[in-house]
């Protein structure tokens, strides 16, 4: 296949790349470098720079078997600041890449949706037929490109699969987490426990979990990377996809401080805050729907994989 991969100088596209093309394909790689670096992109990929909205410069690069649409910005409270950057980049953008995919024949799009589509769900795990309520700007943008995929489905412009990530982690040795600024969990705390920070701030101790901090299911970057390529494949059978990508099982804040001093033998340093506005308490899917549509169910053994395989990547930047 020839694969368009937007964002794959970031942290799950060059990781998704990479996989594509250990299984033979050829991509393309296509990342403005607003927040990835090029370093990270996979030497094998032919690297284009410049932004996934340029018609002129995706028309260019002709048709594609499919496009796998990673490029977004991504950090949630940057988007409450400023709402109007996130719906140009996030929503404005995807659309006019998808003209240009449409306009060449590209016929499958697979598409990096978020959690964030669900807002604040109390029934845990939560499935794709809840109700979708964003708390956050940059969830809206998800929610929004989601929206549009369905009707140019139901149109006959392109097919899609719109996968909601839970907590992206974990890392293979050539593509560490390393975003910029950093805002997830693992790699805060790692960076705590070696020094690279003075401690790592945990938001709220008193919400209804089982030790009162935020609950969250996270996902081997690996499994995600090959659950993408199972959408694509799935496109030969299905329209239109809306999938959870997540494991099942939550983990607390302080379960996730319990496997870093497993993994590295030491104790992170903490710092108790109030909460942040917006956290949901808990956020944990349901994975039987795309176990059924993908055929996927993550083979990360767990948290203390997760976090092994983060540690070792971290070690080398
Ligand atoms: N990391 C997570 O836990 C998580 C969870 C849910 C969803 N997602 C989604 O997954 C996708 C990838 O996340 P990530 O963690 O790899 O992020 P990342 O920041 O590491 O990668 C995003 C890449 O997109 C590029 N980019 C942004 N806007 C662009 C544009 N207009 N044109 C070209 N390139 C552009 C950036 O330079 C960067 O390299 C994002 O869409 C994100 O919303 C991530």
């Amino acid at each position: 296949m020839r694969v368009l991969v937007t964002g794959a100088a970031g942290f799950i596209g060059s990781t998704t790349a990479e996989l594509l093309l250990d299984l033979g394909d050829e991509v393309v790689a296509l990342d403005n470098l607003v927040r990835g670096r090029r370093d990270n992109v996979p030497a094998r990929a032919v690297f284009v720079e410049g932004d996934v909205g340029d018609v002129d410069l995706v028309s260019s690069l002709g048709a594609f078997d499919a496009c796998v649409h990673f490029a977004a910005r991504i950090e949630p409270a940057d988007s409450m600041r400023e709402p109007e950057t996130f719906f140009a980049n996030n929503v404005a953008q995807s659309f006019s890449l998808l003209e240009a995919l449409v306009r060449s024949g590209t016929p499958k799009f697979v598409f990096s949706s978020s959690c964030a589509v669900y807002g604040n769900q109390v029934e845990m795990p939560i499935d794709e037929s809840r109700a979708t309520s964003p708390h956050s700007p940059y969830g809206e943008t998800k929610l929004m490109v989601e929206q549009g995929l369905r009707w140019m489905a139901q149109r006959g412009r392109i097919r899609s699969a719109s996968l909601r990530y839970f907590n992206a982690a974990g890392s293979t040795l050539a593509h560490p987490e390393r975003h910029d600024p950093e805002i997830h969990l693992i790699p805060l705390a790692l960076d705590a426990v070696r020094g690279r920070r003075e401690f790592l701030s945990v938001y709220g101790t008193d919400y209804p979990t089982r030790d009162g901090t935020c609950v969250r299911d996270y996902v081997h970057v690996s499994d995600l990377a090959d659950a993408h390529v199972r959408a694509i494949h799935a496109l030969d059978h299905h329209d239109s996809l809306t999938l959870n990508l997540g494991t099942g099982t939550g983990s607390s804040i302080f379960e996730v401080l319990d496997s870093v001093r497993r993994v590295t033998g030491r104790e992170v340093p903490i710092r108790l805050e109030d909460r942040r506005p917006g956290d949901p308490a808990e956020a944990v899917a349901s994975q039987l729907l795309s176990r059924e549509r993908l055929g996927w169910t993550p083979r990360s053994s767990g948290l203390d994989e997760i976090v092994a395989d983060a540690w070792s990547a971290r070690q080398t930047l």
